[in-house]
């Protein structure tokens, strides 16, 4: 018998990860930076059972049982039961909770995945169980497992999972911190996440991955992961705001792209994601601030900018963004340094 515990946190991506293959395996490589504050907490205890064919778990969400995040689990002891070979020697049961609301649309699955195989990793280690003898590694390949973008929340700061040329010990099968020279103006960089859509996502990215797949511009999609990537390596290094916030928007403006030119076709963007980055960038243009922002598979809008130019960004989202936002609501938060086990 025994527990374990770990917070891990969401993340956000600068270069997306959209389309993979077989096995959890992405078609091109993504970089993003750690969040702070939005994170999920999950315990883990186990017990010795009568080794059978099946997975035996329960799972409490926020104190409750919790039967539909079910499914998403089992699917995730399949895919991992050949480096765990202990998961069904136990019952286990999971209890779990988020800082941010749950019907937020913030993905949970970066952050509830990685804190799941955090814990699992803990047991491995605890076991004895041969396996990959870098701890957080071998997390990340758990959670890769999981869901793809919860690979690079083992990890603080910014993240690259997927391989890339130029980028050194960068895996297709776990995430790893990025080594390169990073300029101190994205120290502390910040995130606010304006919630728009707090409903649930009508496209799950599993879903969204698949269209990838015959989609008549993938290939030119990919190719250009590679080459945005390697371009944002030298934006890091000097520090070059504007050349950040071209990038970073691009890559958020092509995803939707991609998902607008998939058959099926999908919008996931609503018209306050709209006016948010029409706001966004008339008060770029006035005030010559510098603030960016991207999207993820869904209608939020994360505004990203230095620590700097926080006191005038606030006055901003206080008056031109909280009107936007779905029960006036929005998330503070800002690049973060990973899990913690409690
Ligand atoms: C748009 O990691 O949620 O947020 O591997 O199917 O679980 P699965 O997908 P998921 O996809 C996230 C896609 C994204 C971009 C990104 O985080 O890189």
């Amino acid at each position: 018998m025994g527990k374990v515990t770990w917070q891990s946190p969401s993340n956000i991506a600068l270069v997306k990860y959209w389309g993979k293959y077989e096995n959890q395996i992405p078609a091109n490589p993504s970089i993003s930076f750690t969040l702070n504050s939005s994170y999920t907490t999950t315990s883990l205890s186990w017990e010795a059972k009568e080794k059978t064919d099946d997975f035996s778990f329960e799972l409490f969400f926020e104190g409750k049982a919790e039967e539909s995040f079910k499914p998403k689990i089992e699917a995730y002891f399949k895919r991992v039961h050949h480096l765990l070979p202990f998961l069904s020697e136990f019952h286990f049961t999971i209890e779990t909770s988020n800082t941010f609301p749950h019907s937020s649309g913030i993905a949970s699955s970066a952050s509830g995945l990685s804190a799941l195989s955090l814990c699992m990793a803990s047991l491995a280690k605890s076991l004895n169980i041969p396996h990959d003898e870098d701890f957080y590694r071998f997390a990340s390949t758990l959670s890769r497992l999981g869901s793809g973008s919860a690979s690079r929340s083992v990890y603080g700061n910014l993240v690259v999972w997927g391989k890339h040329a130029l980028i050194e010990n960068s895996s297709d099968h776990f995430a790893v911190p990025y080594t390169g020279e990073v300029h101190p103006v994205f120290e502390n960089f910040q995130d606010y996440i304006l919630l728009v859509d707090k409903g649930e996502k009508k496209v799950s990215s599993t879903v969204g991955h698949g269209l990838m797949n015959n989609h008549p511009y993938a290939m030119k999609r990919f190719e250009q992961a590679h080459t945005n990537l390697n371009k944002l390596k030298s934006i890091l290094a000097e520090g070059d705001l504007e050349a950040f916030g071209n990038l970073v928007e691009s890559e958020a403006l092509t995803l939707h792209g991609m998902m607008l030119t998939s058959n099926p076709y999908f919008i996931l963007m609503k018209p306050n994601t709209l006016r948010i980055i029409e706001e966004i960038w008339a008060f770029r243009e006035e005030t010559k601030t510098p603030v960016y922002f991207t999207l993820d598979a869904g209608a939020n809008v994360h505004m990203l900018f230095p620590e700097m130019v926080k006191n005038k960004v606030d006055t901003f989202a206080q008056t031109k963004l909280v009107g936007l936002c779905k029960d006036e609501e929005y998330i503070c938060d800002q690049i973060g340094n990973g899990p913690k086990q409690l």
